[in-house]
């Protein structure tokens, strides 16, 4: 009782904070008329206009445009004193607006999270809400008020080089790491010093690109899209998020940047978003190359009608806007809208109130990138949450700590490539690479030897396109023979060998999409002589994306998948094969066999010959030189105990306004404590569109100690059950549903229950 009245009061005060930190609409409204009436044209397209420092436009021409009142916004620029002068200027402009000051804060800040594909890998929301808070801490405290994340384009095709950027091939794991993300970043009241205003994107379909070529079409039912595509950028947005960015790519033959139907018919009218819309880094000249629009002018006016609000580093607003509307071609009052939208939100931030929320312009640089800046400890807890245990022949790990260690590869002890793309506010010096985590853990260093063993790769072109513009990734200039003997002797002379070994950061980022998904040949070279030791061989894979390895699944007697784990991820790596932590991360992707079977996913609809039915000779779908079935399927990984699951369900019938409970019971059959995540699917079996064979709708992690049993408590609601009919409604239909519960997708343990019509 006593509690119920807690509760009672800490509800009713949070609640009257929060009124009281919101708005008053009609003030707003007033101060946003008033301001806009005093606005010239030029002023108010100088609000649409997102700016960085770079090329012709120096530090100096823009302070100089910021004070003209030529620009609402700048991003990538995180030196404070820069930003504290640039927010001075921007109130000696004529009407005294405050500027956004944006940076790409996709896995950490200062402090290096793992990568995002890393941290859906956690299947952990603490650990996802860890991540979001603490990047969003550090930005606010280098005085950031708003930025380009949390990415959300689903992606089922590992040859896309920005797979690392998001979480992963499923809707549920995406929507639930991208709300997490809005609401740690964001916070509910949007002027609280420590709220970042979030960006979800690609609006839309990103990760859909046609063969994984980087910016290459998007083709996709809708269907597929509202059923599947667009559901974590929805989720995104009903969490809060105030802005979104748009795609590169065409959906359907329009390009996102000039899609009515997606930016204003979807986003706006269905969704009734009321934030910004940005487009992505020069997608308005773009629309030439697309082909919908024939010149720069004409540009600008489609992206406008389409319902594009502010421009990223396209210079043409600022030139055509205003004879746009001169000419008569697009109204003022299409250009006030776009202007509102982003003063309200400026509004809402606390900006006109507070410009310099969190800026000190004596915070020098050295304090800035200071050590003790740092957040180490969330970033090695979320790392280790991060890793995979892909297998392990006869428990080989966790290592005992006084082995003799050979440590080896072209990433063991690269500090630059442990942080992944997309860490420009990290510093790579204040990384911690895997040789200097196991050097640390272990009794007595001196057991650790290492070798760099092989350079990335043999081909040059790949250092040229690696290095373009700043030298990333080392190429050792000794013969390859020479490293690799020297690997060998190393690894002779110790008791297990751990190899660190997949791709360069630089290869998992924009713009890096691959065809072949394996190892370089100058790593499995490497790799083959190690074996050839007999020495006990862990490969401890750093990749942003899913690799085709069923070589290297073979050869090693252990498997991790490490990805980039950010500023701690030597130590979590440590914490791992040592036992200090028990792996517990799944995969939120699958892992192909080969690139041929690519797209391959769990949830994919079944067909009127499904592979594996019996009595239909060979004319089932498959192929006839390779399995269905991914090396590694979504959900999955291992952990040095075991579990067991069983579950039942409170009914096995449903009222269209009932729930069903599911219990599942978890044992811990091992002799080591551990975390399980269990994970509920279901399948609608008879529709009036095909369903897939399984959806993840809910996931729940559970600690146990040795021999420990458990219970995870589910609830399946009505909600759950609904998807876009045969006539794109979004419903559910009465009938039958397969629930599943298990330890990853695969899982053939199978509970029926039937939805009622009344
Ligand atoms: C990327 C965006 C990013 C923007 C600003 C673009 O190239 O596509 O994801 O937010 O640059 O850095």
């Amino acid at each position: 009782m006593m509690k119920k009245i807690v509760l009672f009061w800490v509800t009713l005060l949070f609640t009257g904070y929060l009124f009281a930190q919101t708005p008053n609409n009609e003030e707003k409204k007033a101060f946003i008329d008033d301001l806009l009436s005093k606005m010239t044209i030029k002023e108010k397209v100088g609000q649409l206009r997102l700016v960085s420092v770079g090329g012709n436009l120096t530090l100096d021409k823009v302070l100089d445009q910021i004070e003209a009142g030529e620009i609402g916004g700048i991003f990538n620029t995180v030196v404070e004193p820069d930003l504290t002068y640039m927010q001075d200027r921007a109130l000696k402009a004529p009407n005294k607006i405050p500027l956004f000051l944006g940076f790409d804060i996709i896995h950490g800040h200062r402090t290096v999270f793992p990568i995002n594909l890393g941290i859906a890998a956690t299947w952990d929301r603490d650990a996802i809400a860890k991540a979001a808070e603490v990047s969003a801490d550090e930005a606010t405290s280098d005085g950031l008020n708003i930025t380009w994340a949390p990415m959300v384009d689903i992606t089922r095709d590992p040859r896309w080089g920005r797979v690392s950027e998001g979480f992963g091939e499923d809707p549920y794991l995406t929507s639930e790491a991208g709300r997490i993300f809005v609401e740690r970043m964001q916070k509910q009241v949007l002027s609280d010093k420590k709220s970042l205003v979030t960006t979800v994107k690609h609006f839309a379909l990103y990760g859909a690109v046609e063969a994984g070529r980087e910016y290459n079409t998007t083709d996709m039912s809708e269907r597929k899209m509202f059923q599947e595509y667009l559901v974590p950028y929805k989720k995104a947005i009903d969490a809060g998020s105030r802005a979104v960015m748009v795609s590169l790519v065409s959906i359907n033959g329009i390009p996102a940047t000039g899609n009515h139907w997606l930016l204003t018919e979807v986003l706006r009218n269905q969704w009734h978003f009321d934030g910004v819309v940005i487009s992505d880094h020069g997608a308005i000249r773009e629309l030439i190359n697309h082909g919908v629009a024939s010149d720069a002018k004409d540009a600008v006016k489609v992206a406008i009608k389409a319902g594009i609000d502010i421009s990223m580093n396209d210079e043409y607003f600022l030139k055509f806007l205003p004879e746009l509307v001169n000419e008569g071609v697009l109204t003022e009052d299409q250009i006030n809208d776009a202007c509102r939208h982003v003063l309200e939100l400026k509004y809402d931030m606390g900006l006109f109130n507070d410009p310099h929320r969190n800026l000190d312009p004596k915070l020098d640089i050295e304090t800035m990138f200071a050590d003790n800046r740092l957040h180490r400890e969330e970033a090695r807890d979320v790392a280790r949450r991060s890793i995979v245990l892909l297998k392990n022949k006869d428990h080989l790990l966790p290592l005992a700590k006084n082995k003799k260690i050979a440590v080896i590869g072209p990433l063991a002890d690269s500090k630059r490539d442990i942080l992944g793309s997309w860490s420009g506010a990290g510093r790579a010096n204040l990384a911690v690479t895997p040789l200097e985590g196991i050097k640390k853990a272990v009794k007595n260093p001196n057991l650790v030897s290492y070798a760099f063993g092989a350079n990335l790769s043999d081909d040059p072109q790949l250092f040229k396109f690696l290095n373009l513009y700043e030298i990333t990734t080392k190429y050792d200039e000794r013969p390859a023979d020479k490293m690799i003997a020297e690997a060998v002797k190393v690894a002779k002379k110790s008791d297990v060998v751990v190899a660190f070994i997949g791709e360069a950061e630089g290869m998992a980022h924009e713009s890096s999409s691959r065809t072949d998904l394996s190892l370089q040949a100058s790593q499995k070279r490497l790799i083959k002589a190690l074996k050839a030791t007999g020495k006990p061989l862990v490969l401890a894979l750093m990749n942003g994306r899913p690799l085709t390895l069923p070589e290297e699944y073979q050869q090693a007697d252990a498997m991790l998948e490490t990805w980039f784990l950010g500023t701690e991820g030597g130590n979590a790596i440590a914490d791992v094969l040592f036992g200090d932590y028990n792996p517990s991360g799944k995969l939120p992707m699958s892992f192909p066999m080969n690139v041929g079977q690519i797209p391959v996913y769990y949830s994919y609809l079944n067909t009127g010959r499904p592979h594996g039915t019996e009595n239909m000779g060979k004319y089932t779908t498959s192929y006839f030189d390779s399995p269905n079935e991914p090396l590694f399927p979504f959900g999955f990984g291992l952990s040095y105990t075991d579990f067991t699951i069983d579950f039942s369900l409170s009914s096995n019938e449903m009222t269209p306004d009932g729930q069903i409970v599911v219990t599942a019971n978890v044992e811990n059959t091992g002799d080591k404590a551990g975390t399980e995540t269990v994970q509920l699917y279901l399948q609608d079996v008879t529709a009036s569109v095909s369903r897939p064979v399984k959806e993840l709708v809910g996931f729940e992690n559970i600690n146990l100690k040795p021999h420990e049993k458990g219970e995870v408590k589910f609830v399946i609601k009505p909600e759950m059950l609904k998807f876009w009919n045969d006539k794109m409604q979004y419903v559910s239909e009465p009938g039958k549903f397969n629930v599943y519960v298990g330890s990853d997708s695969t899982t053939k343990d199978k509970q029926t229950f039937t939805l009622l019509d009344k």
